[in-house]
């Protein structure tokens, strides 16, 4: 199995590349890992401009979508991903935020299926505002594991570095059984999601060309997988209440249609 670490603080021997090391340990017991390690300090990747090309126009428009593909091929070649970042201000670090931000195409236009993410954050306060916009980094694969780490700029009670590592371990194992599972039923969050930008992509087609050439070509869902009547008839009666109240971020024509 092969698994891409994805770094996202300045200290590369830091307590984050610790908690990594750990979980390759625990991989290590559990099966045959390939793990590559990435620092995105060592990456370089120029933080967006906000041009908004690769969400409006397609990610291929990115003035430096180079860097990013050849990040996006390691990704491709992984089973796993983990997303590690401290807790810079109750957030992720600029780092991290640069990655996401350069990856936003993909809550648009989602990709790498069937491959699993786990998600770590470490420090102290905040952890689970950091693991929020881990959450949502990358649009696509499935977040099947969080670890929220007190790690501090301090020496803190011997309690604290139990209950850390019995959290590591246990989110290891979700990790690591999730990508020995493959499997690729969508939660219903994501199903949503679909028929959200499906439906959205028709109204915004002026607006979001990329999204609306994207989504016109499919039908169902992303890939193919069965949806079952129960979760597509619950899907609409969602959708028929959440539409409207979206009704102020729709495009609108300055008149107001009946
Ligand atoms: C700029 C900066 C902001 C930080 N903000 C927080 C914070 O909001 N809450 C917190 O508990 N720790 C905060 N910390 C402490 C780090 O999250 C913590 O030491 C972390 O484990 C460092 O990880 P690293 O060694 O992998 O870089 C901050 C540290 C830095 C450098």
């Amino acid at each position: 199995m092969k698994v891409l670490a994805i770094m996202g603080s300045p200290r590369r021997n830091g307590t984050g590349t610790e908690v990594m090391k750990m979980i390759e340990r625990r991989l290590r017991e559990r099966g045959e890992v390939e793990m590559e390690v990435l620092h995105l300090a060592d990456v370089g990747l120029q933080p967006c401009r906000g041009c908004f090309s690769c969400i409006k126009l397609g990610e291929d428009r990115c003035p430096f979508r180079e860097e990013r593909e050849a990040l996006e091929k390691r990704i491709e070649a992984a089973d796993g991903i983990i997303l590690v970042s401290p807790g810079y201000v109750q957030n992720v670090s600029g780092l991290m935020k640069d990655f996401i931000d350069r990856m936003a195409y993909t809550n648009h236009r989602p990709r790498f299926f069937g491959k699993k993410v786990m998600i770590v954050a470490n420090g102290g306060a905040g952890l689970d505002r950091t693991l929020d916009a881990l959450r949502i980094a990358i649009g696509g694969p499935e977040v099947v594991s969080e670890l929220a780490y007190l790690a501090l700029p301090w020496p803190t009670r011997p309690r604290t570095g139990e209950k850390n590592e019995k959290a590591l371990l246990r989110a290891t194992d979700r990790f690591h059984d999730a990508m020995v599972r493959k499997d690729m039923r969508p939660s219903f969050g994501n199903y949503m999601r679909f028929r959200f930008f499906k439906s959205a992509s028709e109204a915004a087609r002026e607006w979001l060309p990329a999204d609306h050439a994207y989504y016109h070509r499919l039908d169902g869902y992303y890939y193919d997988v069965k949806i079952g009547v129960g979760t597509r008839l619950m899907a609409a009666a969602s959708m028929a209440i959440a539409m409207p109240l979206m009704r102020g971020m729709a495009p609108w024509s300055g008149e107001d249609r009946p």
